[in-house]
């Protein structure tokens, strides 16, 4: 078979039809303009497909001469099941060779990034299945999307975030939009599929108190936490420090969600025995590609109070990313039986990411404008973002032994940089984080 730089490779495992598969396969021919080769293949006694109930895409990339990257919507090729020998070889050699190569990052940053069948994915029926997920600051941007999808698929939701009266809001508007949404879905899944529930939960992660009172009230209302999700965070902002002394992006963006997380782990750890039919508990660090700019290993107490402040707020931002990626590494090491990954959900405009910048006088005009370029360049949509982040909430394919402690890049298992990878660094932050914190009179189990 001739595989030439414009082949779309679909893969698609049985039980679906060769009709399916090459429906699918024209859908992206169609969309790329690109020759679309379809193969079928058994994977018997493997359940990593067959646990969806729709076709898993696919090869969506443009081939070279032979398989170079490799892209599925799971992030994982069998590459054991593929028929061709020759195939099977480029992709053992590739497809793993991470991080991607440019070509691939760059269609990627152009936004070719393959986005998700939702519905893929599994839906929970709160009915009978109360799995019960926290998230920090649900109540806009990428957040607000993650909790729309929780909800849709029967996730018994709390946000957390330090305004009631915005909470409330966005419960409301989340309700709304998951009814307009259901709206599609044929009459049977209607009348069997049922949403979750939504909750507020106050907590502000400038305060360290904040977030001990709120974890003390959410272990009064729930017995079991199977999944929690650290995305909020401050970004970009001038150099401030919090009422407890850290800089204001180190506390939301690492410190408060070290604490939050290891105060609710007995919970979650309990959740593993007393609710094992739900699977390992997850916890998802929200990142972001910034965290590359930290070239060398900084101790945390290092503040970056420099001018001009343009360039150390990011230095900052990025060195408490950093300690965000090393956090789940630990964690993965410390808590075999939970799934700690970290997700860096693309550029995303759209939300309050640069509100800071684009909200100053007049000069702020030019920011929005320098931001809606690079946007339209390399940006991707707040859907996408948030389906990233979803699917290493629920795909069923992860798993503690083989995803724990894993990155993502939207959809796709990567490595972080360097800093962020190395173990030495990550156990260094985090006897700095718990000394910090006992300094504070906060004790750890
Ligand atoms: N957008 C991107 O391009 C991008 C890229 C990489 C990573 N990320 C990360 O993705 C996450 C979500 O960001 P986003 O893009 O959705 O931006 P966003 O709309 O600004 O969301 C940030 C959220 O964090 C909350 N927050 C800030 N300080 C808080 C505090 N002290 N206590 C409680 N909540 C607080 C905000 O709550 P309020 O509504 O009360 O302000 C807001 O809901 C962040 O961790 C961000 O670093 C974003």
């Amino acid at each position: 078979m001739h595989i030439s730089s414009s082949t779309i490779i679909c893969v698609c495992a049985s039980p679906f039809t060769a009709d399916e598969a090459s429906n699918y396969g024209n859908a992206y021919r169609r969309k790329y303009n690109m020759k679309c080769v379809t193969w079928i293949f058994e994977l018997l006694g493997t359940d990593k497909f067959r646990a969806c109930s729709r076709i898993r895409v696919l090869a969506g990339l443009r081939l070279p001469h032979k398989v170079h990257t490799w892209a599925t919507s799971s992030g994982h090729i069998i590459h054991d099941d593929f028929p061709d020998t020759h195939l099977r070889a480029n992709i053992q050699s590739h497809c793993y060779k991470l991080p991607c190569s440019w070509k691939t990052f760059i269609l990627h940053m152009l936004g070719w990034a393959l986005s998700l069948d939702m519905d893929s994915l599994p839906y929970i029926n709160p009915k009978n299945d109360r799995r019960v997920a926290l998230i920090t600051a649900g109540n806009s941007g990428i957040g607000y999307f993650t909790v729309l999808h929780l909800y849709l698929h029967g996730y018994v939701v709390y946000i957390a975030g330090r305004s009631k009266t915005r909470g409330m809001k966005s419960i409301e508007n989340l309700k709304k939009e998951a009814k307009h949404t259901a709206g599609r879905y044929s009459r049977p899944e209607r009348l069997s599929r049922f949403f979750g529930e939504l909750h507020f939960l106050e907590m502000d992660l400038s305060s360290l108190a904040s977030v001990l009172e709120a974890v003390a009230h959410f272990i009064t209302c729930e017995k079991n936490l199977n999944l929690l999700i650290n995305n909020a965070g401050n970004s970009f902002l001038p150099y401030t420090t919090t009422p407890d002394g850290f800089e204001l992006q180190l506390q939301t963006n690492y410190v408060a969600p070290f604490l939050l997380t290891t105060k609710l782990l007995p919970l979650m750890e309990k959740t593993v025995d007393f609710y094992p039919e739900a699977g390992p508990p997850r916890i998802i660090y929200i990142t972001s590609v910034t965290h590359r700019f930290v070239l060398r290993y900084f101790n945390l107490s290092t503040r970056f109070h420099y001018r001009p402040n343009a360039l150390f707020t990011w230095i900052r931002y990025a060195l408490a990313k950093t300690a965000g990626i090393h956090f789940m590494k630990m964690l993965a090491l410390r808590n075999p039986r939970l799934i700690c990954a970290s997700v860096q959900p693309g550029i995303v405009m759209s939300t309050n990411y640069f509100a800071y910048w684009t909200r100053l006088p007049i000069i702020g005009i030019l920011f929005w404008c320098l931001f809606q370029l690079f946007s339209f360049i390399f940006g991707t949509s707040i859907e996408k973002g948030a389906q990233a982040v979803f699917k290493c909430c629920v795909d069923p394919a992860l798993t503690p032994r083989n995803n724990s402690g894993s990155h993502y890049d939207l959809f796709k298992e990567t490595l972080p940089a360097s800093v962020a990878s190395n173990m030495d660094y990550a156990a260094q932050s985090w006897i700095w984080t718990t000394h910090q914190l006992e300094k504070r009179n906060i004790e750890f189990s």
